[in-house]
């Protein structure tokens, strides 16, 4: 399996940070969603800077936010404290994850779990079922081979995987591009409430555009 590397985030300009700093579309549907089921136990796996995990948090979760580079616990650990709400968060690899068997209600992958190779991937996607509970549900987004980046020469790990090279914070980092019958074969054993793809990070002068699949899944009764 390709060796998982944490986003450099030190190199994220100003600007960008902005964006990743604001809670994305999606979030407000599920925070709404989630509230009308009962749902409590949250995670956010993959947290970055934290922007879901202090979001959720204020929304009433019991929420804990995940990731593999120690300054993006830092940087939420500090926003959270600002914003005055409680988080339990933790270093880690998602490929093998330090949460008990059924111990949430609800997990938010944004652009997080795509960034290991086929193999990772079929053990992430197992360690997602291994830790949801019987009604759980996981909103998560994977890239898509439509993308601008699945067509680079990088360096190939596998028929789904590049390395991508750049200079921004995204370095080294394997990159998982699926289609629509990988995503549904990936799943197979979740009911997929949603998929949809979406192209975000418009680039249109350098058709430098990246597409995300957008899958809601739901362990199945
Ligand atoms: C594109 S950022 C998204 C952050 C956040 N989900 C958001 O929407 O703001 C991807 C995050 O995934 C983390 N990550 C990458 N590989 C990981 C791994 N193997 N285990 C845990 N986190 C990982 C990176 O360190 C980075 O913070």
């Amino acid at each position: 399996m390709v060796e998982s590397k944490a986003w450099n985030w030190n190199v994220v300009e100003d600007d960008h940070k902005k964006y990743w700093l604001e809670p994305a579309i999606e979030s407000y549907y599920l925070i709404d969603r989630w509230q009308n089921q009962g749902k409590q136990n949250f995670l956010d796996l993959g947290c970055g800077l934290g922007r879901h995990t202090i979001q959720f948090a204020k929304a009433g979760f019991k929420t804990f936010g995940f990731d593999l580079s120690e300054d993006s616990i830092k940087k939420t650990e500090e926003y959270a404290k600002e914003a005055g709400v409680e988080v339990e968060l933790k270093v880690g690899d998602m490929l093998e994850l330090p949460y008990k068997d059924n111990s949430f209600d609800c997990v938010y992958c944004r652009n997080v779990i795509s960034h290991t190779d086929t193999k990772g991937m079929k053990q992430i996607v197992a360690e997602l079922k291994r830790i949801l509970k019987n009604d759980g549900e996981c909103y998560l987004t994977l890239g898509s081979k439509q993308s601008w980046g699945y067509q680079q020469d990088w360096p190939v790990v596998d028929e789904n995987t590049k390395i991508r090279v750049e200079d921004g914070p995204e370095n080294g980092i394997p990159h998982f591009y699926a289609d629509y019958d990988l995503v549904t074969e990936l799943f197979k054993d979740f009911e997929i409430v949603k998929v949809f793809q979406v192209e975000d990070f418009v680039v249109r002068e350098t058709t430098t555009s990246s597409y995300h699949y957008h899958v809601l899944i739901k362990i199945k009764k």
